[in-house]
């Protein structure tokens, strides 16, 4: 039996004036002006706005939340008011799929009103709202504009490269480890050794690939899964045709952008980067921007080996006033700030062939020329101090010939942050992962629970980052004079660590104060937004199986708000109860510091 489709998106409504029609969608609100009431179908091209007169067909829908999914047959009406010029007269409503309970947020506004913590906590639903589909639209578009870009006009070939791999393609520890039938194995960092190896093949190589790095670092700029573009090329007469290549590629997508996404530009209230076609992207060295961030800005970083945060924000500004566009390329980097296959300049190998992209306030490209023989690219592994094994594979391609080459590596979320001027990376993300949450879920935080777990926690993880301490068992000490007697240290390395129960929230913070101090109850309101009390020793008991007297600094190991008073770190030595009235431990502040991550201030006296 031969199918028929008759169903009609909402944006083609108008090209079926007077006509039946039949629309399938989400049921996004309901409004009611004096006796009409409106119903708002969302389908994937748009909102279509239906007239309801019929009691009985508004029946159908009187009960219903957002989300409810309904085939909605009707005439298709001219229409002053609805957003497309007609909307939906006498309707015919079949409700596919009901929906009882209201939504966890309103994605059915144009803006969903809460923060971005809680849209994330609830994204699948959250992505339903037409601001977050025109990112996650414009992105795809993103995507498909790069590869036609190198596909048709660099006649690059994709090539698809393993994610789980021997060896960190980036150095430094920015990269996982996975248990791999009990081998470890890396989740690639980039596909960098691979379009290096592709360049042998094709001599022109793109992908999308996808990256993992492990930071540690809670930034409006990082996550620790993302996707590249990855660009590769052999055989240029200068290596800044790596950057002539980048340049019109960013372009080409912008005025794709500017084609096909206007619907969806104009969802987000309109702006997107400035990088008019015939305003080449300024090229400063280094150098000429640490000047020039000095001369804008009096603050001096010309002795850095890297760019600022707030430099590159400066210098993007700069482009936009000297220039008119929001792109800047710095090239000329020092070598020894550049991954091992950086390639060194032949007149002054302390600086390389290299360059970072700037958009609008940020990096989102780092790319350059690359050594290209074997031995060169041994010294520049040992020069990191970095072992050639795991590199088998790439060396041997140094060792049977490889032209000069080089290429690039754009972040698909730094781009599409910067291009649309959101603020946050994590906007640009379907299901981010930071470390605080994976494929957008939020971790829930392992909480050690009684003296055993902690004092064992605590003392895996000093042994885990090589530091140094002394752990004593003693006798109990319920006083702070006491402890500081048994462990032989004075009053004020004593870290006293108290946990507390704000009055409005109930919620247990942990802070922190040398023990020769007082807490300032006041001050701590003023730090934490409410007031607070000290919570009780039997809900401390219950709650972290741990005794008022035992409790470590590491609120962080309770899933505990943790701070510390300023004042702890006027002690280069710290000592406390690790779980136990009978057991210390006794080490340098700084590393407890690096070890809990506390937020600090004044709330001793
Ligand atoms: O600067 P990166 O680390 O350079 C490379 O990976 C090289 N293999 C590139 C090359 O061809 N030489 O990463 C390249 C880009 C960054 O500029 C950024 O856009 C993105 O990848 N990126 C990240 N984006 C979000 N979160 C992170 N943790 C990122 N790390 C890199
Ligand atoms: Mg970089």
């Amino acid at each position: 039996m031969s199918h028929i489709n008759t169903r009609t998106l909402a944006r083609d409504l108008i090209s079926q004036m007077g006509k039946t029609v039949t629309l399938r969608g989400w049921l996004n609100n309901l409004r009611s002006i004096g006796k009409l009431n409106f119903l708002i179908l969302r389908d994937r091209s748009g909102l279509a706005q239906v007239v309801i007169e019929s009691k009985e067909e508004y029946q159908k829908l009187a009960k219903l939340q957002p989300g409810s999914v309904l085939t909605v047959t009707g005439i298709a009406t001219k229409s002053a008011q609805a957003g497309l010029g007609v909307e939906v007269t006498s309707p015919e409503i079949l409700v596919e799929a009901s929906v009882a309970t209201p939504p966890p947020l309103e994605y059915y506004k144009p803006k969903i009103p809460s923060d971005l913590e809680y849209i994330l906590d609830h994204r699948a639903i959250a992505l339903r709202n037409r601001q977050l589909q025109a990112v996650f639209r414009i992105q795809a578009e993103i995507a498909h504009a790069y590869r036609l870009f190198m596909h048709d006009s660099v006649g690059a070939v994709e090539y698809f490269a393993p994610n789980i791999i021997g060896a960190s393609s980036e150095g430094g520890a920015e990269f996982f480890s996975v248990d791999y039938f009990g081998y470890t194995a890396t989740l690639a960092q980039s596909s960098q050794l691979y379009k290096q190896i592709m360049v042998g093949v094709n001599e022109r190589v793109f992908a999308l690939m996808p990256f993992f790095r492990a930071e540690n670092s809670n930034t409006l700029r990082h996550l620790t899964e993302g996707k590249q573009f990855e660009f590769e090329m052999g055989f240029f007469e200068h290596w800044t045709e790596i950057l002539d290549i980048q340049e019109n590629c960013i372009k080409f997508i912008v005025k794709s952008l500017h084609q096909h996404c206007s619907e969806e530009i104009a969802a987000l209230d309109g702006s997107i980067i400035r990088a008019p076609e015939e305003v080449p992207f300024p090229r400063l060295t280094f150098a000429e921007a640490q000047e020039i961030f000095f001369q804008r800005t009096g603050i001096d970083e010309r002795g850095e080996p890297d760019l600022s945060p707030a430099a590159e924000r400066e210098l993007c500004k700069y482009a936009f006033e000297a220039f008119g566009t929001d792109l800047l390329f710095v090239i000329d980097w020092k070598t020894s700030k550049r991954p091992f296959y950086a390639y060194p300049k032949e007149e002054q190998p302390e600086l390389s062939n290299t360059f970072d992209l700037l958009c609008a306030g940020t990096e989102i490209t780092s790319g350059g020329q690359r050594r290209h023989t074997h031995e060169s690219m041994l010294e520049g592994l040992a020069a990191k101090g970095m072992s050639p094994d795991g590199f088998e594979d790439y060396l041997s391609i140094f060792k049977y010939g490889m032209p000069p080459h080089g290429g690039f590596g754009m972040g698909l979320e730094r781009l599409t942050m910067t291009l649309l001027q959101l603020k946050n990376i994590r906007e640009a993300s379907l299901f981010p992962s930071d470390p605080k949450r994976i494929a957008g879920h939020r971790i829930r935080a392992r909480i050690f629970f009684g003296g055993t777990n902690l004092r064992d926690e605590i003392i895996r993880l000093l042994k885990r980052d090589d530091m140094q301490f002394t752990h004593l068992v003693h006798e109990a000490t319920p006083t702070s004079e006491d402890s500081a007697r048994v462990r032989g240290t004075s009053l004020m390395e004593g870290v006293k660590a108290l946990i507390l129960r704000g009055k409005t929230t109930k919620k247990n913070y942990q802070v922190n104060i040398p023990s020769h101090l007082k807490l300032d109850m006041k001050a701590v309101a003023d730090l934490l937004g409410e007031k607070c009390e000290f919570e009780s020793p039997e809900v401390i008991s219950e709650r972290f199986g741990i005794s008022v007297g035992a409790i470590p600094p590491f609120g962080n190991l309770l899933n505990l708000d943790t701070y510390f008073d300023v004042a702890i770190e006027d002690s280069s030595k710290a000592a406390f109860n690790c779980g136990f009235q009978t057991e210390s431990i006794i080490m340098n502040t700084q590393d407890l510091i690096a070890l809990v991550q506390p937020k600090t201030g004044h709330f001793a006296k």
